[in-house]
């Protein structure tokens, strides 16, 4: 297995990483009296039963608990009846609880244990590619409100994160997809943050294995891109210096996109899109050649990715800007993480003519 450190400076942990990483969870709690096993339904039981064999082997209590599938269940709902569950079996302040999913189990159970018992520790299994290379790393958990996504939420970072390439076989073709809109985001910012191009070179040499999902070469793929996350999380904890806005590359179009009901699309679709339209902005405002451009728009479709907004002629793109000047980043204006001479930065208020370019360039408004 493959470790990456997250390098905070009051808990600093790894991010796990490899073929068969599962087998690490029973080092993270050895010594606990007693672990809680979150899941889901939907997600295969083996990989919960797996962990859950190995800490009872080492003589931990062991009880599971599931949730529900779907973005509807990162609610406090759930959070209500999975802490009362957990009080219910006997959890105590010195317990840990282990998440096995995707982002929604990794972001409903970390806010869960965040506060139960005013804070227990919690184990990362990110079951997903998406939470293997973003979500489950960097503490930061939260569920929905009627009125917004992550509304309800804390800082909590994990003992550790354990992301078994294995787990990734039986992930569904379109959530598998999805996580691959996040491997490109990294793939445009890696360079700009770090000065190195690992990600951009293992899509060059191995994107059919990538598209195969083979562990070995997806091992190497999510340690790079944990990586990525795990050098800005501990440049910018808490989100306070701009560092991490770094990682929104992409995310100003991709979450007026998701909040528009209706679109139907995944978030890394999403993603794939935005990267595609912040590659055309930069480009409509002169700070990036054609030749940086065509790029983006190349490996957005080399992922199997939408590089345009599917339906998008029947979409008003002033719609989409409302919906973008709402964004948690800008404060009234409109703001964008867009690639340039000085690298990747935050842009405010680009001409309206550009962004109108670039909007119709990802297909919206005909
Ligand atoms: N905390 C963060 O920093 C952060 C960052 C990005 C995204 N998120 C959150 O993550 C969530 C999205 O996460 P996601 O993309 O992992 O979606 P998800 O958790 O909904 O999982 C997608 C689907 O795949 C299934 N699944 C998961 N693992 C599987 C496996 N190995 N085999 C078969 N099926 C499997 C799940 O049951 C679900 O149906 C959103 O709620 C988003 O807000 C959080």
């Amino acid at each position: 297995v493959n470790r990456v450190p997250v390098a905070l400076a009051r808990a600093p942990y790894d991010v796990i990483v490899g073929l068969h990483a599962l087998d690490e969870v029973a080092d993270l709690v050895a010594g606990r009296r007693a672990v809680g096993v979150v899941t889901q339904d939907g997600i295969p039981p083996e990989y919960a039963e797996h962990v859950s064999r190995a800490l009872g082997a080492r003589g931990i209590l062991v009880e599971q608990f599931r949730i529900g599938d779907g973005e509807a269940t990162k609610s406090l709902a759930t959070v209500e009846a999975l802490t009362r569950e957990f009080a219910a079996s006997g959890l105590l302040r010195g317990d840990a609880v282990v998440a096995v999913g995707g982002g929604v189990v990794g972001d409903t159970t970390g806010f869960a244990a965040a506060v139960f018992h005013r804070g227990i520790d919690v184990v990362q299994v990110p079951t997903t590619l998406l939470a293997q290379v973003d979500a489950a790393i960097g503490g930061k958990t939260a569920v929905n409100l009627p009125e917004g996504k992550n509304l309800v939420g804390a800082f909590h970072q994990p003992l550790g994160v354990v992301a078994d390439t294995g787990t990734l076989a039986t992930l569904p073709p379109r959530e598998y997809a999805s996580g691959l809109g996040e491997v490109a985001k990294y793939a445009l910012i890696e360079e700009s943050l770090t000065g190195e191009t690992t990600v951009v070179d293992l899509l060059r040499i191995s994107l059919d294995d990538v598209l195969a999902r083979n562990p070995e070469v997806l091992a190497e793929l999510v340690t790079a891109c944990a990586g990525i996350k795990a050098h800005v999380v501990a440049a910018d904890e808490e989100e306070r210096s701009g560092v991490r806005a770094t990682l929104n590359y992409g995310h100003t179009l991709a979450h007026a996109l998701e909040t528009n009901a209706g679109y139907d699309l995944l978030h890394g679709e999403a993603v794939a899109i935005g990267l595609a339209f912040a590659g055309h902005l930069a480009g409509a405002l002169e700070r990036i050649g054609p030749a940086e451009v065509d790029r983006h728009l190349r490996l957005v479709m080399s992922l199997g990715l939408p590089s345009a907004v599917p339906g998008g002629d029947d979409i008003d793109p002033d719609e989409l800007i409302a919906a973008m000047r709402r964004d948690k980043k800008a404060s009234g204006g409109l703001t964008f993480v867009l690639r340039g001479p000085n690298g990747i930065e935050r842009v405010d208020d680009p001409a309206p003519t550009a962004v109108a370019a670039a909007l119709g360039a990802v297909g919206v408004g005909g």
